[in-house]
């Protein structure tokens, strides 16, 4: 099996198994521990600041998300189950230390996922909370318009591939990967309406990691203030030199959101 054969059928399987859904976790067991050692913290980070981004969310599933109103986080929807009420998840919010006595805990009611997930593309979910979160929202890209430049990327996830869940909130910076290096490097498995890559191309050492998903990648808009260009989806291994992190492109679906969030 030559090596584009061979990476093409990775993604495929990650991707499949992503689709299983639980699972977030469940695609760390698929990525050889410490295969590769990439720079600690999300994987070549820092640490969150407390209120720097006061829009993020832990979920109790394992992923990350946003508030994109007081009352529904936006994810991925390989984070979720099927569509309907849904009382089983915790949203923790307002803190960057998740063991934090300070945390904001808020049940799940309802849980809505892309019409039309498959597992491949159409990554994004939205889950209805028990009560409204009194913190900044974050605004989502409704046009292409902020689709490049360098993005945030935050999350509670792997520092490492293979590595454990953090306590403490990351942070990092990675700069946008064309739509053509993204399919380049993943021999094709890119959906490029529906993705948008981010990473340091043949550098790696920054990315998201395993526990991220669901989280936002955003970046500030011409008014300087924060606004949502991905939800971190999928990549093989975490900070890969080869492998940028695939991300769902917001500005694509959020019409869709805009209205299913009306309709929650
Ligand atoms: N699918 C992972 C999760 O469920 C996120 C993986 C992101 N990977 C990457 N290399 N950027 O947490």
């Amino acid at each position: 099996m030559n090596t584009s054969t061979k990476k093409k059928s990775a993604a495929r399987f990650l991707k499949r198994t992503l689709a299983a859904g639980a699972v977030a976790l469940a695609a760390v067991s698929l990525q050889p521990a410490g295969a590769n050692a990439a720079p600690a913290p999300v994987v070549g980070g820092t640490r969150a600041a407390q209120g720097e981004f006061p829009f993020m969310v832990r979920l109790s599933m394992g992923c990350g998300g946003a508030l994109y109103t007081q009352q529904i986080v936006l994810t991925a929807a390989h984070c979720v189950g099927a569509s309907g009420n849904n009382t089983s998840i915790t949203a923790t919010a307002g803190v960057v230390d998740l063991n934090s006595s300070s945390a904001i805990k808020v049940k799940s009611t309802k849980v809505l996922r892309a019409p039309g997930y498959n597992g491949s593309g159409k990554d994004w979910a939205l889950i209805k909370l028990a009560q409204p979160i009194n913190l900044p929202t974050l605004k989502i890209a409704e046009t292409t318009a902020y689709n490049n430049g360098t993005f945030t990327v935050a999350g509670w996830g792997a520092t490492r591939e293979g590595g454990s869940q953090q306590r403490y909130l990351m942070k990092a910076t990675v700069p946008f990967v064309s739509d053509a290096d993204c399919q380049a490097a993943y021999s094709g498995d890119i959906i490029p309406s529906e993705e948008i890559c981010a990473g340091r191309l043949n550098v790696g050492g920054v990315d998201t990691c395993q526990g991220d998903s669901g989280g936002p990648m955003f970046r500030r808009d011409n008014a300087g203030a924060w606004i949502q260009v991905g939800i971190v989806s999928w990549g093989i291994g975490c900070a890969r030199p080869d492998y940028p992190g695939v991300y769902t492109e917001v500005s694509t679906f959020a019409a869709a959101i805009k209205s299913a969030a009306a309709g929650m």
